[in-house]
């Protein structure tokens, strides 16, 4: 009960938010409940969930202004939004006692309540991302299949190491998954095997598929599955879903 999964890559426009969203609402439809944490200043989760400048998230729960809530956004599916004060989240509470540990004790009760808890991380390995790191047990990595995209991976790894080390003993990176794969293109199938042979099992089977489907669906503040069921892109994510169900039930 209440797994914590952050999903992060310092790299921007990887599908880091798309994945949280639709691996959430996927595992939704399979009757698992889930919350999803837009941890991202930008709080592109909060506007793609049709949220539109929320009154209260997660800035005001760190900063201890008001008590954690959600809201519910469909059946087994809950948003902790992204607010405008969340830009000043990293300064501010860089001076707090403990400030690496303030998400994970936030999450401590509210966690049980669900099955997964997914963190959208922003591109930075900030004060933000090392607080989702804190508290995750796991950390999902999205990546294109492009060359520099396996540039600067050492840098997550590194803090990983660093935070697994000091803050987090229980912390893994347990899934790597491609995003906007294209089949047609060489390289994809150099950054799987060089991806493969640097992290083994933990490279997820499925791929995600570029699919126009996937990047018009927050237009319409929703999900794949809600959006258009038979696209490629809810095939895709329904099979990476199927993937996270069947690690975590073994
Ligand atoms: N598989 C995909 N096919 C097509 N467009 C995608 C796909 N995944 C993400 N996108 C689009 O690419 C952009 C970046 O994705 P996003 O999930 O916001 O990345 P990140 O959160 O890592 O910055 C968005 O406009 C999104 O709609
Ligand atoms: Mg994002």
């Amino acid at each position: 009960m209440g797994k914590v999964i952050a999903i992060s890559n310092h790299k921007g426009g990887v599908g880091k938010t798309t994945s949280a969203i639709n691996i959430g609402a996927g595992l939704a439809l399979k009757g698992k409940k889930v919350l999803l944490i837009d941890l991202d200043p930008q709080a592109n989760m909060t506007q793609s969930l049709g949220l539109n400048e929320p009154d209260t998230g997660i800035y005001e729960y760190l900063k201890g202004e008001q008590s954690i809530s959600s809201v519910k956004i469909q059946k087994n599916l809950f948003l902790i939004p992204s607010t405008s004060g969340l830009g000043g989240a990293e300064l501010e509470l860089a001076s707090e006692a403990g400030r690496e540990f303030i998400l994970k004790e936030l999450l401590e009760e509210e966690k049980e309540k669900y099955d997964y808890v997914f963190i959208d991380c922003p591109p930075s390995l900030g004060l933000l991302t090392i607080n989702a790191f804190t508290a995750a047990q796991e950390i999902y990595i999205p990546m294109q299949a492009q060359f520099l995209a396996l540039q600067g991976i050492g840098k997550l790894l590194g803090l990983v190491d660093k935070i697994k080390k000091r803050l987090n003993p229980q912390l893994e990176i347990t899934g790597i998954f491609i995003t906007q794969f294209d089949r047609r293109k060489v390289l994809n199938r150099y950054v799987m095997d060089t991806l493969e042979s640097h992290f083994g099992d933990k490279v997820f089977a499925t791929r995600i598929r570029n699919n126009v489907a996937l990047a018009e669906a927050p237009n319409e503040g929703c999900d794949i599955f809600s959006y258009q069921k038979s696209s490629n892109g809810a095939f895709d994510y329904g099979q990476l879903v199927k993937e996270i169900i069947k690690r975590n039930a073994s």
